[in-house]
This record gives structure tokens, sequence and C-alpha cells, in this order.
């Protein structure tokens, strides 16, 4: 949807200015005093362009303008020119707009034809996921959800950490300790147990440690018996791990692994010797880059096993083989930032120029009462248990505030509501976070609903839901839009139009913690709005028009919540 108000202020000012539109589109703004106007253009950089002062240039830029058509009036504020359009008109366009592309408001084909590749949450196996996979699959989902909303071809990867030197070991843990018990029951947990258990024997015990290497070497192979226990394991991880996605409501459009490199990883490394960047180095093969002050990438072990690095390498490779993605995005924890800079740095020098394309998003830690939440060793709290509690805590929330259910029918709403509260819940608290910061993660903080959580926006989408049933009739754009002159209903309108381009915002600082900040903003005008007015009053015209501005909020919201892998419940 292109904003006809701004596109026509744009032209008027790029041709008086000798700059491109999209580029006066780009510095346009809103004042924060709706009295001051409805779009600002600010002319520093023009005068700096100029080497003239910026209040001379906003008062030459007014002289030479054009004004009327969408436009309106403009006014000059020292270096700002302020435009003041046609609100009746505004409004109803934006009304209009909204109604008419429902679940699709705020989403453009602007990069249609172009495909990006998430590799995001990609657990490793036989542990369970913990509560710090919340962030690394939620941010990564919503990168997804932003990327498709503008269009793009999203191809979501869960590349699941399946291949090393610890199958091995665990491997060789089964062999002296495990059986068929393992895989009933909570596997994973027993699973986990095993490599404890398998990791401390190794410390103790060099030949039990050798044992775990051969058996690594063994799967390398492609030995049919390593393989086949390592298929048990890795099938009861990803049985495990799709319990929580579910309850996430995430899918993904690849399972993928680092197991699936290894047909590939032969050439890899010839290639990597073949542009002459491996280099021997006690025994194992690396690639220097110590001219760029980073450690080498390790490409064999002294064993000859491949790495972490190798499988990573390959999986680039054959990824842009399939996909001839335009940019691929790897979300993980900041522990891996320099890990990734060495991967791309790589991949650069083995000559691929895709390697521009490839982008980290570095994500912060989630903690417990400052504890980090990632341990190798047990301790970890399970994702799965947070969810479960999260629904359970959050159905006592539901049942103080709305009395016990008197039939069936109403339990089993106040189940289902609570439930998307509470998952909703768990989410917006990690992404309202920007990406890079850690999070701190407190029961009382995630499920409140007032303030800035997930409640209170969900509560907000409820809200609207239950006068627009009370109003009972049809919702229709066609009403009189002159009628919403207030100015917390400018506000609002004003809001709901920014949806778009805070969508592109968020895409291109990958930030989908601007995609929060955005509702709980639109949320806070909503209350200041109920706080001034009533949306079903006396004067029909009136209602219908409010009615009308209710159904474009509501709209709104819901769309950011898709895009976040919130619902939008109708009752609370
Ligand atoms: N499995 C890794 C971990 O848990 C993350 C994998 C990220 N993706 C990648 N292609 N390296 O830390």
């Amino acid at each position: 949807m292109a904003n006809p108000f701004v596109e026509d202020i744009a032209a008027r000012v790029g041709a008086a200015a000798g700059l491109a539109p999209a580029e006066v589109a780009q510095t346009l703004t809103t004042p924060p005093n709706p009295k001051m106007g409805d779009y600002c253009f600010p002319c520093f950089n023009a005068a700096k362009a100029q080497r003239c002062k910026p209040n001379e240039v906003a008062q030459e830029l007014a002289a030479r303008l054009a004004e009327g058509g969408y436009a309106g009036t403009v006014q000059v504020v020292g270096p700002y020119l302020n435009f003041l359009i046609n609100r009746k008109d505004f409004s109803a366009w934006v009304l209009r707009e909204v109604h008419q592309r429902k679940e699709r408001y705020g989403h453009t084909n602007a990069f249609k034809g172009r495909k990006l590749v998430v590799d995001y949450s990609s657990p490793n196996i036989c542990k369970h996921l913990s509560i710090y996979h919340v962030r690394n699959t939620m941010v990564g989902y919503a990168l997804c959800q932003l990327h498709r909303a503008q269009g793009w071809t999203v191809v979501g990867i869960n590349h699941l950490g399946d291949w090393g030197t610890q199958f091995g070991l665990l491997i060789a843990g089964f062999k002296r300790w495990g059986d068929e018990n393992i895989f009933l029951g909570d596997a994973v947990e027993k699973l986990q147990d095993l490599y404890v258990k398998a990791n401390e024997e190794a410390k103790k015990d060099e030949a039990f440690a050798a044992e775990g290497r051969a058996w690594f070497l063994k799967l390398e192979q492609g030995d049919p018996e390593a393989l086949a226990l390592w298929k048990r394991f890795r099938d009861a991880s990803l049985a495990a791990f799709y319990e929580v996605y579910d309850t996430l409501g995430v899918k993904f459009e690849v399972i993928g692994g680092e197991s699936l490199a290894r047909e590939q990883m032969p050439r890899t490394i010839e290639r990597a010797k073949a542009m002459g960047l491996a280099t021997m180095s006690e025994g194992a093969l690396i690639v220097d880059l110590s001219d760029m002050k980073m450690p080498p990438l390790m490409l064999l072990k002294s064993d000859g096993g491949t790495r972490y690095e190798t499988r990573d390498l390959a999986t680039a490779e054959l990824r842009y083989e399939q996909h001839k993605f335009d940019k691929m995005i790897y979300v993980t924890g900041q522990d891996q930032k320099l890990y990734f800079r060495q991967l791309f740095e790589t991949l650069r020098r083995m000559g691929y120029a895709w390697a521009e394309r490839l982008r980290h998003v570095a994500h912060g830690m989630t903690r417990i009462a400052g504890e980090r939440m990632r341990t190798r060793t047990g301790g970890a709290v399970k994702l799965r248990d947070v969810l479960a509690e999260a629904v359970e805590r959050e159905l006592e929330i539901v049942v103080a505030r709305e009395a016990e259910a008197k039939t069936p029918a109403e339990a089993k709403a106040q189940a289902e509501h609570s439930r998307m509260v509470a998952i909703g819940s768990i989410i917006f608290h990690d992404l309202k976070r920007e990406v890079t910061k850690d999070i701190d993660f407190d029961w009382d903080e995630a499920l409140r609903w007032e303030g800035d959580t997930g409640a209170y926006v969900q509560y907000a989408h409820a809200r609207i839901c239950s006068i627009l049933r009370k109003y009972g009739k049809p919702v229709s754009a066609d009403v009189d839009a002159g009628l919403l002159s207030a100015e917390e209903e400018y506000l609002l309108i004003r809001k709901v139009s920014e949806f778009e381009a805070e969508i592109g915002r968020a895409v291109d600082r990958l930030e989908p913690s601007m995609i929060c900040r955005y509702l709980l903003d639109l949320c806070a005008l909503l209350s200041d709005f109920y706080g001034k007015h009533k949306v079903l009053c006396e004067d029909e015209r009136l209602s219908a028009a409010r009615v009308a501005l209710m159904e474009a909020v509501r709209q709104t919201i819901a769309n950011g919540l898709a895009l976040l892998g919130v619902g939008a419940p109708e009752e609370m």
C-alpha cells in the first residue's frame, strides 16, 4: 500500500529540492504534537548538501513548493516544513485500506522474487530444549514472518546439532550401559543423563574416550550399526522438540542438521585446499585467519574427524546450490559472534560472492534470577516445563479475574484463551527486548496484564472484539470519517497508517522488538481514546465511524501479533 499522502509530499518536496522522492519519503517524520501538522520534512540534510542554513533552505523550499493535492498546506517552523493534510480524507483512506486488506494489511510485495534462508532454533539433539531456545526460536520465526510480510520467499531451516564427537561418545555409553528402555517414556531425558555419564567416564578413562572417538569415525564412515543407533537418538529428540514447537506454533520449512553435510564435506575441503586456504598445523587442517586478527578455523581434527565449522561450510554451499538465496540469516547466541565472522570470511576466501549475503543475528541470553540458563550438564530449565507452568499460572489468573467456569463449555473456553495468553505472554516477554540484550526471566513480569506485556496487547484485542460483538451489526469502512476529528482518534489512525513502514524498519534492522514497541504504543493510544470517548453512543453515525476505527486497530494488532507468532484472543 503506497500512502498517497506521503507520496505526494515526497514528489513535491523532491521536485523543489532536487531530491529523489524515495529519499524524501525516508526522511519524512510525524511531528510529535499533531497540532504542528501531520508530516514533517526536516531540512538539515538538504542544507548540508547545499552548504546553506537549514532555516533558509526551509523558507526557500516552501516558496518553491506547489501546494494542494494530497500534500495539503505547508508551514515553515524553523528548519522544518510541516504539512497539514486533509485529515478526513486521510482517515477515510486508512480505514478503507485496512478493511480491504485485512490479514494482509501492512504487507507488501516490495521484495517479491527474493529468497531468504533463516537458520534458527537449531538445538543440539539428545538434550531438551531449554528456556534459552525461546529467544532463538521466536526471534528466528519473527524474522521469517517479517520478511514474508515484505514479499520475500522464506525458507526457515532448523539446523539440528546432530553430528559430532559427542554422538560417538553417546554410542559408546549406550553400548556400555544402555538398553531398549532408554527409548521408552522420556527418551531425551535418559539420553541426556547417559551423555553426562559417558562424558564423566571419558574424563577418567582414556580407553573409553578413545572408544567414543572411534564410534564417531565409524559414524562418519557410514557404519550401519552406528548410523541406526544415531538415527534413533535423533528421532527421539525430534519428537520431543516437536511437542514444544507445536505449543509455540512454530513451523519450519526444512528440518536440516549438521549430519546432512556428510557427503559434501570432502568437496568443501578440496575447495579450501584448491584455493590455497588449508594448511596443516599440529596434525590438524586449518584455515589461517591471523591476518584478520582471528583465530584459525579448523577443517579437520588431527584424528581426521570433521568439526562444527566444516559442517557449516559444507551446509552453506549446499544451501546456496539449492536455494540461490539473496540473503541468509543465522540466529544464535552472542557466544558465536566470532565464530560466524570466521565462517563468513572463510567462505569469502573460498571464492563465493554470495558470502556477502550472509548475516548473523546474535541474541542475548535468558537468565532466571541472574543465572545463566545454558548449562551443558543438567540444571538447565526446560522450555517444556516453563510453557506448562505458564499455562497453569495463567489459568489461575484468568479464573481469579473471571470467576470459576460454570459450564463445561465455559471451562473449555477459559482453558483455551488462558493457554493462548500464557504462551503469547512468554513469547512477547522475550521478543520485546532488543535482540542483543539479555533477558531476566521473571514470572510476574511476563504474565502481567498491565504494562508492557503481551497480555496487555492481547487484552486490547479481546476488548475490541467484545465491543464489536456488542455492536452486533456488520462493520463497514464506508463511514463519515470526518466524524473522527478528536485528537485521540486521529493519533490512532496515524499510528495504524505507520504499520507497514514499521515492518520495513524492523526488517532493515533485523529487530522484531520494534513490532512489540509499535503494538505497545498503539495500545497506549487506544487506552487514551477509551479514556475520553465511548465507541457505542447515541449518535448512530458516530458509533459506526468509531466501530470502523476499532476494527482497523483490531486488525492491525492481530497482524502485528501474527508477525511475532503470538495469538490474538477474541475473549479474555
Ligand atoms: N546447534 C548450535 C547450538 O546449539 C546452533 C547452530 C546454529 N546454526 C549453524 N548453522 N551453526 O549452539
